[in-house]
Formats: C-alpha cells, sequence, structure tokens
C-alpha cells in the first residue's frame, strides 16, 4: 500500500470540461496538446519538471529570500544545503538546468569536443553542439528493448566507453552521466556503474559529472535494486555517488521541488573561477545567478525535502502503481518503470498507425479527448527530421510518457487516469492518424499543427 508522507494544507480546484468542449479546444490547439490552454486540461501529466507542489515550509522560506544583489543569506543557504547533501564547496546559481548546461560547455567544451555519457537530455545534447562539441551514447544495449527487464537500464556501457575514450582521448571535454536517465523512460544507473565509469575517468584524467536533475530518484532505485545497498541511508548512497564525480549540473526543477531554479556545483575552485565570468555574463551574479533570493530559499530547503526516504518511496510507488495497474489491463508499458513517468508503447497499442501518421501523438491527442488527461508524445513527432535529407527521423520506440508531478496528485488521481487509458485501450481500433498541417523547422512537437487522417 502507498503511504502518502504529507497532507493537503492548499489546494488549486481542477474542472474536467466537458467532451463537445474538448473536441473544440483540441481542434483549436492544431491537434497539439502543447498547445491547449492549461485550464482546459484535468490531469496535466505533460512534464514533472517545475510543476510539483511546495510545501510550507518552501513557502516559508520564500518571505524570508534575501534578494540582496550579492553575498544574499539565502544563497548561503543554498551552499550549505548543496554542501551537505552533495559535498561540493563551489556553487553557480543557475536560472534553470539548460543554463548550467551553457555555463559549463562553453569553458569545457572545445571546438569538435567530445561529451561521451548515457543518452543526452535534448537541451544537454544542444548546448554541447552550441558549443560547437559532440555527443556520445554510450547507454547499454538493453536500454533500447521495451520488454526486457533490467533493473538499471540508465547505465553506461563500459567497454564502448573505454574504446571511445582510447580512440579520442585528446578530444575529449568531459564524460557526462545523467541520473536518471531521462531520455531512456527515467531509468537508473547503479552504484556500481557509477564506480566504474569514475574509475575509467581517474585513469585517464578525464572529468566527471552528473547531470544530476534525479539524483534522489536515482539514489532511491540504489538502495531498493541493487545489491548490498539496502541497508544503506539514501544521504549516504548520495555521498557515495557525489564522490565519483567532479561536479554536477542540476535542473533542480525536478528533485528539488521548486518551480524553477538550477546551478552547477564543482570541487576544483580553479574550475569555478573559470566558471565565473560565463556565469556573470549569461546568468547574473555569483550569489543568484538568474534566480530570485526567495527561490533560492526554497530551493534550499527543497533539496532536504527531495532526498527523505518516505517521499521516495512514496512518489516512485506512485508511478509503479499508474505503470503496474495499466500492465494488468493490458496496456503495453516499457519496463521496469521509471522514477518520473510510466511509458506507453504507442507501436503496440496503435499497430495499425504507421509512423508517419504520428501513432504517439494521435494516442495523446486520444488520450485528452477522452478525459481532459495531457500526456507528451516521445517519438516521430519529438525526433523531427533529418538535417541533410529532410526526411522523418522514426525513432526505435514510439512512446506516450504520462509523467508525474511531485506531490501534487494523490490516488484518486491516478486511478482516474488508469480508467480513462483503459477506455482508450478498448476503442484503440478506432484511432486514427494524424497529419502536419504546419511545421516549424526547429523543435516542431512545440508549434506544429496536425489534424486526424480521414479514411476513405
Ligand atoms: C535530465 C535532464 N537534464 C536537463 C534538463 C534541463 O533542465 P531545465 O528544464 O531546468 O532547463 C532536463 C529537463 O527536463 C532533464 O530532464
Amino acid at each position: 500500500m502507498l503511504i502518502p508522507p504529507y497532507k493537503i494544507k492548499s489546494v488549486e480546484s481542477i474542472k474536467i470540461i466537458p467532451r463537445a468542449e474538448r473536441e473544440k479546444k483540441l481542434r483549436e490547439a492544431g491537434f497539439n496538446p502543447f498547445l491547449l490552454k492549461a485550464r482546459d486540461v484535468y490531469i496535466d501529466l505533460l512534464t514533472d519538471s517545475g510543476t510539483g507542489a511546495m510545501s510550507q515550509e518552501q513557502w516559508a522560506g520564500m518571505m524570508l529570500g534575501d534578494e540582496s544583489y550579492a553575498g544574499a543569506k539565502s544563497f548561503e543557504r543554498m551552499k550549505k544545503s548543496i554542501k551537505e547533501i552533495m559535498g561540493f564547496d563551489y556553487i553557480l546559481p543557475t536560472h534553470q538546468g539548460r543554463a548550467a548546461e551553457h555555463v559549463l560547455d562553453a569553458i569545457l567544451v572545445k571546438n569538435g569536443g567530445i561529451v561521451p555519457g548515457n543518452k543526452h537530455f535534448d537541451t544537454t545534447k544542444a548546448h554541447i553542439e552550441w558549443a560547437k562539441g559532440k555527443t556520445i551514447d554510450v547507454t547499454i544495449s538493453e536500454a533500447d528493448n521495451s520488454s526486457e527487464y533490467h533493473p538499471f537500464k540508465g547505465n553506461l556501457d563500459i567497454k564502448k566507453l573505454e574504446k571511445i575514450i582510447a580512440e579520442n582521448k585528446k578530444n575529449i571535454s568531459y564524460l557526462l552521466i545523467t541520473i536518471t536517465c531521462n531520455s531512456v523512460g527515467g531509468q537508473p544507473v547503479s552504484l556500481a556503474n557509477i564506480k566504474a565509469v569514475s574509475t575509467l575517468a581517474k585513469k585517464n584524467k578525464l572529468l566527471l559529472f552528473f547531470d544530476a536533475a534525479r539524483y534522489a530518484e536515482n539514489a532511491y532505485f540504489i538502495k531498493t535494486r541493487e545489491k548490498n545497498c539496502a541497508q544503506k541511508t539514501i544521504k549516504e548512497i548520495i555521498k557515495e555517488m557525489m564522490g565519483c564525480v567532479d561536479g554536477v549540473l542540476m535542473s533542480a526543477k525536478k528533485d528539488a521541488i521548486v518551480n524553477m531554479g538550477g546551478f552547477i556545483a564543482v570541487r576544483s575552485k580553479t574550475l569555478y573561477q573559470k566558471l565565473v565570468p560565463i556565469s556573470i555574463l549569461f546568468e547574473g551574479f555569483t550569489s543568484y545567478g538568474g534566480m530570485s533570493g526567495h527561490d533560492i530559499e526554497a530551493l534550499a530547503q527543497g533539496l532536504y525535502e527531495g532526498i527523505e526516504e518516505n517521499y521516495l518511496a512514496y512518489r516512485v510507488g506512485q508511478v509503479a502503481y499508474l505503470g503496474k495497474e495499466l500492465k494488468k489491463r493490458g496496456v503495453p508499458v516499457i519496463e521496469p518503470f521509471g522514477g518520473h513517468a510510466v511509458y506507453i508503447d504507442a507501436k503496440k497499442f496503435l499497430p495499425r498507425i504507421p509512423q508517419e501518421q504520428f501513432p504517439g501523438h494521435s494516442l495523446c491527442c486520444e488520450i485528452y479527448l477522452e478525459g481532459g488527461i495531457r500526456a507528451v508524445e516521445i517519438g516521430t513527432l519529438l525526433a523531427g527530421r533529418d538535417p541533410e535529407t529532410k526526411r522523418n527521423i522514426y525513432p526505435a520506440l514510439e512512446l506516450v510518457r504520462l509523467t508525474i508531478p511531485r506531490r501534487v496528485y494523490f490516488q484518486e488521481h491516478i486511478d482516474y487516469v488508469i480508467s480513462v487509458i483503459e477506455k482508450v485501450w478498448q476503442k484503440r481500433d478506432k484511432i486514427k492518424g494524424l497529419k502536419l498541417v504546419y511545421e516549424p523547422p526547429i523543435l516542431r512537437h512545440f508549434q506544429a499543427r496536425l489534424e486526424p487522417i480521414k479514411h476513405h
């Protein structure tokens, strides 16, 4: 049984608009849930980023936010939290995760420099490329198999990584481990794998970083899935993980449970000093870096709340509950269930819709029409086109992501989601594919407009 470790103090009302209105709203939004108004959505499972509910301690902290330009008290608190939890001395706040990527890559990625890692998140990859570098994906091959069980599908393939290091030694900017690995379904990386990558990095004198957006969820998976880790506390596991790397890039909108914020934390004073000018130029002075004092205060508090074991057990348990109940009803889902979302395999859900008709995106639209739930496609619409041939890129997996915001929804909401998706599953043969009627040249999924394909 799931034991919620909190109760409600402040509520936000939500309502479900009638089916006929949902049809009208979706048509007006060009059959793209990104273009729906949030007020027309009943349960919003678009993302877990910045959508969590803050605690009374975080809200109280906001009143204490020190808005001084330089040397604010709130920043002292943020530094203390990061030092206590992660062990780093040098901290640069940034307005969100991608800003941390921008600052770090501006310094570390040289022309044509390579950043090997487990499947990089889109903004991470884009920032490395913006700095004229290149990413190489070294995730283990099990990550691509939607039905095979592996407890740590986010792991890096050590053999592959060794080979890449040997072949490109002079050209490697740094190594990056994304925990949990969002791009392969919120799948964790084991402590043993982190240690193996760290050994390799030290041997080759390479810097190693975490993209740590969901580091606490990753630590929870280590505790519950990895041999000899059950006796360790979450704090101890995090200390061990962090001891393996030179620094972290953090989008605090996830495991620090704030609506906005991020940071870079590093061990080396020299590296910190190199990062400071870029950070000041693009983010702001070193003690606020694009955040307000009150947001910094909420972040400092949220870091502690995000690593509480009973909170993590409920969070990861809630995601697994949704996954298990959908599976019981025959819905094809990716296993094991990730930390922040359940992924539906849309190719298996809608086998008659070819990939060029966006089965994942069509399924998202149908889920909205059926029950006012907003999900997101991770498939052909997101993948875009090959820059040279201009042809659609067809990814191996065509997915619908049901992303669970932190501390927002309760069992009844999740049960409602299950019942809606079950109804969609029962009428799957009637679902139609979509075609594009407007397509922006980059990041097309955010702004694209589509319409249903009529069958004659
Ligand atoms: C793994 C990972 N890294 C980086 C980011 C970027 O963070 P932000 O959205 O705060 O810029 C995200 C956001 O979803 C993410 O999931």
